[in-house]
């Protein structure tokens, strides 16, 4: 149990859940001490998931009175060790704080921290160990199932390619693909890839790989990736290619459309100049491009379900009430809650937006 709901008096809660204002991001050099406010640390702003998450968190904290104190690490772990330091030392009544670290292992140092200051921890998107987030009883991971959304990127493209045989443009019965993956270390790159793979070979589809490429995560690093496949004249080969991520895609889908592929709303069968592109997370432009045509699905990785998730445990630490997955909404284990991902096409995207 914590300080924070060991102390907990209704005074301090009508006073914690008053305020309603939202502190900008590289909120960490301001002195400005606010007890009510509740500290959220991303490993950096520019990702556009973690923008979009920032976004759903925002709104939600608004609905519900809670300000939000925001920190972006850019990508630099010393400053979000530092960031948290800081945020702690200010942190008068032990209210939660909710991390995205930096790095998968960092995960574990805040987590120490945390617990030296018997303040609750919520970490989302990068999970430290099941070891370490059961070394403290108020911590919390909140995410999805990696492997669900590898699989679910298979089963999108063994739907398309049943329906569009002549997406194997040569013919040989096997799928050349190009796989454009995540930061290397990141739990979600790697279970993302190899289960697509693995649900592909178990399927009995034959697929062979062009190129398996880490391009971080970022729209712009996998647009320079494909355009140097176009280049050294490698696209002619190329019946797939599978991202870890939506900015990923929609990276690699500006890249073809300069050299002529996947322009909007070509017709159906075609496929001389249209590769299948396939994404995960299901941001707002993904799904734009998945309706347009230039993209055949991808997965919804649930941010405004993550957001809501954390806001509730947050709430529950603030008014000391009993986290149960009633409460939560969905289903948890050892403090891991898993919010399902989605599998999206044309078919079911209205139900996404
Ligand atoms: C993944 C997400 C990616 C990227 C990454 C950052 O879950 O799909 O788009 O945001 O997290 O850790």
């Amino acid at each position: 149990m914590s300080r924070f709901s060991k102390l907990f008096t209704a005074v301090a809660a009508a006073a914690t859940l008053a305020c309603a204002t939202v502190a900008p991001a590289h909120a960490a050099d301001s002195t400005d001490a606010n007890s009510n406010s509740i500290s959220v640390f991303y490993y950096s702003l520019n990702d556009l998931f973690i923008n979009q998450l920032s976004a759903a968190l925002q709104d939600r904290a608004l609905a519900n009175g809670i300000k939000l104190r925001q920190y972006d690490a850019d990508d630099d772990l010393m400053r979000q060790v530092t960031q948290i330091q800081s945020a702690l030392v200010i942190n008068k009544d032990g209210a939660p704080i909710i991390v995205n670290p930096v790095d998968t292992q960092n995960g574990i140092a805040a987590l120490r921290a945390a617990r030296q200051s018997d303040v609750p921890i919520i970490f989302f998107n990068r999970m430290p160990s099941e070891e370490a987030l059961a070394s403290y009883e108020d911590a919390w991971y909140v995410g999805s199932n990696p492997a669900n959304s590898g699989y679910y990127q298979a089963e999108i493209v063994q739907s398309y390619f049943e329906a569009h045989p002549e997406a194997d443009r040569n013919k040989d019965g096997v799928i050349s693909y190009v796989m454009l993956k995540g930061e290397p270390s990141h739990q979600d790159s790697r279970i993302r890839s190899n289960t697509f793979v693995r649900t592909m070979l178990e399927n009995g589809i034959k697929i062979k790989p062009i190129a398996s490429i880490s391009a971080n995560w970022s729209q712009t690093r996998a647009q320079n990736e494909i355009s140097a496949l176009a280049d050294r004249d490698q696209l002619k080969q190329v019946e797939l290619i599978v991202c870890n991520n939506d900015a990923m895609a929609l990276g690699a889908i500006n890249a073809l459309q300069a050299e002529g592929y996947n322009i909007p709303n070509t017709p159906a069968g075609d496929h001389s100049k249209y590769i299948p592109v396939v994404g995960i997370d299901a941001l707002p432009q993904a799904l734009d491009a998945v309706e347009r045509g230039t993209m055949i699905g991808t997965v919804l990785n649930d941010y405004t379900a993550v957001a809501d998730v954390m806001m509730r445990i947050t709430e529950a630490y603030l008014n000391g009430e009993q986290i149960t997955d009633d409460l939560i909404g969905y289903q948890s284990r050892n403090h891991i809650v898993d919010v399902p991902y989605v599998k999206v096409t044309n078919e079911n995207i209205s139900e996404v937006r």
